[in-house]
């Protein structure tokens, strides 16, 4: 088992997370306010984009994300550090962007 260091930008928070551990997992056992919500790579709320580093997330593609997202956005709920990281959180693949904003202004047109 390795243990890597993951850094989100912006607010500077690091936590460790070994190669078998899901980034999210670590985050909620932390206390790092990682926004999720499925936990099964389904819903895409935890993306963040891969500044630095690599990830291990098998399933990316499976759930939407192109291979060149795959490879610059980590599912945080599924992927799993293959190095040090820095991520930047609440950064969304741009294949799936506007279904997120379609989703936000649905939500903003029910209140
Ligand atoms: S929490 Fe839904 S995809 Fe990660």
């Amino acid at each position: 088992m390795t243990e890597y260091t993951v850094e989100f930008v912006g607010t500077g928070e690091t936590v460790s997370v070994s190669d078998k551990q899901t980034i999210l997992s670590r985050c909620i056992e932390e206390g790092i306010a990682q926004e999720y919500s499925c936990r099964v790579g389904m819903c895409l709320a935890c993306s963040a984009e891969i500044v630095e580093g690599e990830v291990e997330q098998p399933v990316a593609v499976a759930r939407g994300l192109t291979e060149e997202e795959a490879e610059r956005y980590a599912l945080t709920c599924m992927a799993r550090p293959a190095s040090d990281l820095k991520l930047d959180r609440g950064k969304y693949p741009p294949s799936i962007e506007g279904d997120a904003e379609s989703e936000t202004e649905t939500a903003a047109a029910d209140d």
